[in-house]
């Protein structure tokens, strides 16, 4: 289990350029399944999640290889639809994998993903739609074992805009017989690259972004060539990371219409942002002092993003003011608050809402990140404490943040990552 030593109290600041987004290629990998032929996939982020999910489609006996950040699969020799509990519990959106094991070869049988740090992380709207639509779903000694003899389009209604439920549905109703409708989708960027993808591949989706999304089956989908959009949660962090401790920072990738609730909220701490033609560039210039006084609530999209909530909040311990924030799509989202308070940080927690009132300076400590998320927000506020801190859970960070102690220190930061 490695750990990152930091000394804070520098600026982060300079030009990046915002790497793959995970959650838009854990699902297009999963995809891959469906696709009986070669797929090439540009932008690949050299994170643990994908490395995982390469072992994945190998043990399923699918050919994928990784040159620079392009990454070639071949599914044609898929040999198994089994994938066991212990990978399963590694990395919840192996669940993914159900709709497209089910999509090409009409079995399954999966680990059950089981919950996590942030919550319990239910499939229950996954497993309703996929009955719906013709699974026979049987749980067995914690497996779920999954047939679909035919699989059939249907009018699925989510009770919540589920990402993880929306994906799987794509993937399965991609080759079902007729047409699936989603109601009530999840409409988050990564849900309208996995369409587009899935498009690429020869399917006929339509009304992806939307809260209705329909889908008519077909019998095939061939390979495709494919570019994986930038990480609009990478972008968000980096630019927390560069506020918090004064520095101007310019990133090339994000794309603008992905992070406007994320650029309305950091924009009411003082810091002003600007997207520049070049390639588009989003540029963040820092107040002298961020300020606050204002409530958040996180949300499925367009709202503001609930993976941002741990940076925003890791920000926020600095900013001239007392921030309300509400955490509406985790029940427990905040394990990163008690270690920033170690940090000098004054924040409550009463259920699903957390008070900041913002401090002048956090010092360093030896922190522990729990999750993804809050490991990086511990990152972000070890950058800008004064003093050395230690902040454990490397092995959850770089499960989406590619080599981010040398992103870091290549914006000016002294960090290093011992294991
Ligand atoms: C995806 O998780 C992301 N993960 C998460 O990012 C992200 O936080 C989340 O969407 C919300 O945007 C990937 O894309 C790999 P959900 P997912 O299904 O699909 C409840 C990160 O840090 N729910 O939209 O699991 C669930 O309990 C990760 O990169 C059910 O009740 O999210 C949660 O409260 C963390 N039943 C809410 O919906 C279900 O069947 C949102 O879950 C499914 C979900």
């Amino acid at each position: 289990m490695g750990y990152y030593i930091v000394r804070g109290g520098r600026t982060i600041g300079g030009e990046f350029a915002v790497r793959g987004s995970k959650n838009a290629a854990l699902p297009i990998l999963a995809a891959c399944i469906l696709a009986e032929d070669e797929v090439v996939l540009e932008n690949c982020p050299h994170i643990r999640d994908v490395s995982l999910t390469l072992e994945i489609l190998q043990e399923l006996g699918c050919k994928a290889e990784f040159s620079g950040r392009t990454l070639t699969i071949d599914s044609r020799s898929l040999s198994k639809t089994e994938i066991g509990r212990d990978t399963v519990r590694k990395m919840r959106s192996s669940i993914l994998f159900l709709g497209a094991l089910l999509g090409r070869t009409g079995k399954a049988v999966l680990g059950h993903p089981g919950g996590c740090a942030i919550g319990k992380r239910p499939i229950d709207l996954h497993l309703r739609a996929f009955e719906k639509m013709g699974v026979v779903v049987r749980e067995r000694d914690d497996l779920l074992d999954c047939e679909a003899p035919h699989i059939l389009g249907y009018d699925i209604y989510l009770d919540f805009p589920s990402v993880g439920a929306t994906e799987n549905i794509l993937l399965l109703a991609a080759r079902a017989e007729g047409a699936t409708v989603i109601h009530n989708a999840a409409k988050e960027p990564e849900i309208v690259a996995l369409a587009q993808f899935l498009r690429a591949c020869g399917a006929e989706i339509y009304g992806e972004g939307t809260s209705d999304i329909m889908v008519e089956g077909v019998r095939k989908l061939h390979g495709a060539y494919f570019t994986i959009p930038a990480d609009r949660i990478e972008a968000g962090t980096f630019l927390c990371a560069a506020a918090m401790t004064g520095g101007e920072i310019c990133l090339k990738g994000p794309e603008r219409e992905q992070l406007e609730a994320f650029e309305r909220a950091i924009e009411r701490t003082g810091c002003r942002l600007e997207w520049e033609s070049c390639g588009p560039c989003l540029r963040l210039r820092p107040p002298k002092r961020l300020s606050s006084g204002f409530t958040l609530a996180t949300g499925p999209f367009p709202c503001f993003p609930t993976d941002l909530q741990p940076l925003i909040m890791s920000l926020l311990t600095l900013a001239e003011g007392t921030c309300m924030i509400s955490e509406t799509v985790f029940e427990a989202r905040f394990s990163h608050s008690a270690e920033l308070c170690r940090m000098g940080a004054d924040i409550r927690i009463d259920g699903r809402n957390a008070t900041i009132c913002g401090v002048k300076r956090l010092h360093g400590a030896e922190v522990s990140g729990k999750d993804l998320r809050g490991g990086a927000a511990l990152l972000a506020a070890a950058l800008a404490a004064e003093g050395e801190s230690i902040v454990h859970g490397s092995q959850f960070v770089e499960r989406g943040y590619e080599q981010i102690e040398k992103a870091f220190a290549s914006l000016g930061g002294d960090i290093r990552l011992a294991e």
